[in-house]
């Protein structure tokens, strides 16, 4: 661990906010995950030259005022990273830690950078304080200083590699892309981005932690790469101890209802957890089971192998990510 200044002047600080951006493209659309939410996001940049992790990071910060719900939802974060490192497809951990904000400090305006004065509204530049910083095989450490740093008024945060790819909901969904989203995306991608993400939860379970917080925001797209790259796992869970075919059926009778469900026919299933900042909760008491719903269109899209897949999948038929992945192989194979 070491100790660095946060300081506009001369040092690291925190500039614009990367959480309020889908206001910003489309004026009259809701904010799906600000407001609500464990924590604030910023561009974490340095006033003295580079940062020293390449392009400026992200920084996620507890919210000073959330902190008895955020507590759990951070300290899974940093466990799950901590134990899927060198995973890809996750967005990595670059460093983590607590930030202690000086007393006078006041968090600004959550505003969508819609004009050069509301993105400067919105910077966190003008907060200063100390930064207690880990690396990432120092995470035990960052854990077992938990209670006792929040308790003195430290803000626990992550580092992270910036997403600036596509978000998937912008491609995706119905509303947003008034219905185009037919033609952003191919079926065989949509099948792809399908078996890539079954391969990164096949990954996850099989070290013992689960997502569940599948909404397409989380989801990323790398067009040059034809990657999907995911980023919040403070939903999910950390189990290598208690991981079982019933939390592991969950995560994908999620993933089906609302990812799978959204990017093959661009909404979520009826009944899913709605798209915004969910609580664990909203997941937990969320129905095991869904059925599919598209408009006519969406039937020229699928094929009836597809639409038959997507069926069972939101009917908790597949046990595994794996078994899954086999079932997006068979069909993308048949779309060549
Ligand atoms: N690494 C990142 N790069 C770019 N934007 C990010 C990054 N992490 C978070 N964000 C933005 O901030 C929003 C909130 O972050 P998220 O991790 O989902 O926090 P929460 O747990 O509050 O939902 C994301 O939906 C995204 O728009
Ligand atoms: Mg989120």
């Amino acid at each position: 661990m070491r100790e660095a200044n946060l300081d506009s002047r001369n040092s690291l600080y925190l500039a614009e906010p990367l959480d309020t951006w889908l206001t910003a493209a489309q004026q009259d659309f809701a904010i799906p995950e600000a407001g609500g939410s464990s924590a604030r996001v910023f561009l974490l940049k340095n006033a003295a030259g580079k940062t020293s992790f390449g392009p400026d990071p992200a920084f996620k910060v507890m919210r000073h005022d959330k902190i008895s719900y955020a507590k759990p939802l951070f300290l899974e974060e940093f466990r799950i990273l901590a134990g899927l490192r060198g995973q890809t497809g996750l967005t990595p951990m670059l460093q983590a830690g607590y930030l202690k904000p000086a007393p006078d400090t006041v968090w600004p305006p959550e505003v969508a950078p819609l004009s050069k004065i509301l993105e400067k509204q919105g910077e966190g530049a003008s907060i200063r304080g100390t930064l207690a910083l880990f690396e990432p095989d120092e995470i035990q450490d960052l854990i077992d200083q938990y209670e006792e740093r929040i308790l003195d008024g430290w803000l626990p945060f992550l580092i992270l590699e910036r997403r600036w790819e596509d978000n998937l909901y912008l491609l995706c969904d119905a509303g947003y892309t008034r219905g185009n989203f037919v033609r952003n995306l191919s079926m065989r991608q949509v099948l792809d981005i399908s078996i890539q993400i079954c391969g990164m939860l096949e990954q996850a379970h099989a070290k013992g932690a689960i997502y569940l917080d599948h909404k397409l925001l989380h989801y990323y797209w790398n067009e040059y790469r034809q990657k999907v790259i995911m980023l919040d796992w403070n939903i999910g869970h950390w189990l290598p101890e208690t991981f079982s075919p019933e939390v592991q059926q969950a995560d994908l009778v999620q993933f089906s209802s609302r990812a799978l469900h959204h990017i093959f026919t661009g909404r979520q299933a009826p009944g899913s957890v709605a798209v915004g900042p969910n609580r664990p909760e909203d997941i937990a008491n969320s129905p095991t089971r869904y059925k599919a719903s598209y408009s006519f269109d969406i039937q020229n899209r699928l094929n009836a192998e597809e639409l038959g897949f997507l069926e069972s999948a939101l009917d908790g038929s597949f046990q595994t990510p794996t078994e899954m992945k086999d079932k997006l192989q068979y069909l993308i194979n048949k779309r060549q």
